[in-house]
């Protein structure tokens, strides 16, 4: 879909979030939403998007940096003007151009993708997305003619008490014919109950010159959420999260926990793995098979696990590669590392990776056994078979079958105590 133009709507204001920063620029699963809009328009294969920014422009624009097009929306005078502050990219261009809205972050591309093919195939100049809703309140209402074809949106606002009654109610979110957006847009005007520039009015102005309108129905109501305040963040977290997991399971994936189990986007998990609750796994992980994760695990950034892992209780790992069958299972931090086959990891293990100004790394071998409550001070290097001694501070490699012990030895007092 070379042709098509993404515009994602980015000007509004947010207030009900009560923060300093913008709405926009709020995460889901480490992602600002902006950035998750964008990135659904590109994974329904739009490559041109342009954003339309205004108010605290500055963080939305360092967030997507040059990723996209910018048109700036002074003044907000509704959604209609929004995208005419776009026109410049538009003009002479044909083909679609798909309106998407910032703060509505988990529509799926394949319903992105559904809207245009489907604008595409019946031919039509506007290809609204719509929803059913058993409380419509406050949303724009679709009106169509006895033939179920769309004639009009007509705003919460401006809606007869008799269109109000009307369940199917506009999603925010369209495929336009660029050419006839274009003449439309010249002739709306903020005739309404709210003085603003509406885009919605698009589809009556379309209509009474003869062009053909319709529109798709979601399925899945959830893709459609905005989000105004940081309950409704919550609550797309949420959705989100159950989503992604259930796609995990659905791909052979054990998860104890839909709830309390906190996968990030783009992570890989193998089959026959179990996740236990309480644990994170953060985006571009990947997985193996037969692995065992938690309860109580954080998987962080750059891990790569082979088949047949365990990662146990209160152990975080970050930029880990770790080979088939090796064992992590209690209380330690494996940071920067590369371990082998078939190791196990004592408890309470940690490699200081961090000397306050560098990160180094830390590499174990094969079939090693790291004693309980060891120090791996990095850059530091253990060979294959290596054992070490519970308890030490690792400083210097160690070779390949060597014992390496590094700690004081004890001393026991006889009677000392009976003093
Ligand atoms: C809009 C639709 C309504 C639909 C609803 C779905 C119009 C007139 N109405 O209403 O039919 O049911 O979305 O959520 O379009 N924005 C700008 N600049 C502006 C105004 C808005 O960038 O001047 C952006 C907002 O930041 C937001 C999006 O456009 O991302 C939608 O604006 P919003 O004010 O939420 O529209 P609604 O009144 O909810
Ligand atoms: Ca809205």
């Amino acid at each position: 879909m070379e042709d098509t133009i993404a515009i994602v709507m980015a000007a509004g204001k947010g207030t009900r979030m009560k923060s300093k920063k913008s709405k926009l620029v709020h995460q889901i699963y480490g992602k600002e939403l902006v950035k998750r809009a964008v990135e659904n328009a590109r994974k329904a294969g739009i490559d041109d998007v342009i954003a339309v920014v205004g108010y605290q422009k500055e963080q939305i624009q360092a967030v997507l940096g040059d990723t996209v097009k910018y048109a700036i929306q002074e003044e907000m005078l509704g959604t209609g003007h929004a995208v005419m502050q776009a026109k410049k990219y538009l003009e002479g261009k044909e083909g679609k151009v798909v309106i998407l809205s910032g703060d509505v972050p988990i529509l799926r591309p394949t319903t992105i993708k559904a809207l245009i093919e489907k604008s595409i195939e019946r031919k039509e100049y506007a290809t609204l997305l719509t929803a059913i809703y058993d409380n419509p309140s406050g949303y724009g209402r679709i009106i169509r003619d006895e033939g179920g074809n769309v004639k009009a949106i007509v705003e919460h606002k401006d809606a007869t008490e008799m269109q109000k009654e009307i369940k199917e109610i506009n999603a925010g979110i369209y495929c336009f014919d660029i050419k006839e957006l274009l003449n439309a847009l010249d002739s709306i005007t903020s005739d309404n109950a709210q003085g603003e520039y509406y885009l919605t009015d698009v589809i009556k102005i379309m209509n009474d010159k003869g062009l053909k309108t319709g529109a798709v129905i979601v399925e899945d109501n959830t893709e459609i959420l905005g989000v105004n305040d940081k309950i409704q963040l919550e609550l797309l977290t949420r959705v989100l999260r159950l989503r992604i997991n259930s796609e995990h399971m659905r791909n052979g994936v054990t998860i104890e926990d839909i709830n309390t189990t906190y996968i990030y986007d783009d992570v890989e998990i193998g089959a026959d793995t179990v996740i236990h609750p309480n644990t994170t796994i953060k985006s571009g992980v990947k997985i193996g098979e037969d692995c065992e994760i938690g309860p109580n695990a954080y998987i962080r950034e750059g891990c790569d696990l082979a088949n047949k892992v365990k990662i146990g209780s209160f152990v975080e790992i970050k930029k880990a590669k770790i080979a088939e069958g090796t064992k992590v299972p209690h209380l330690s931090y494996m940071g920067d590392c590369e371990i082998g086959a078939k190791t196990n990891i004592g408890c309470g293990t940690i490699t200081c990776n961090y000397d306050g100004f560098n990160k180094s790394k830390t590499i174990i071998g094969d079939n090693s056994f790291i004693g309980s409550n060891t120090n791996l001070v990095a850059p530091v290097t253990l060979g294959n078979d290596t054992f070490v001694a519970a308890g030490s501070t690792i400083t210097d490699d160690v070779p390949d079958y060597a014992l390496a012990i590094a700690r004081q030895r004890q001393i026991n007092k006889e009677d000392w105590n009976k003093k």
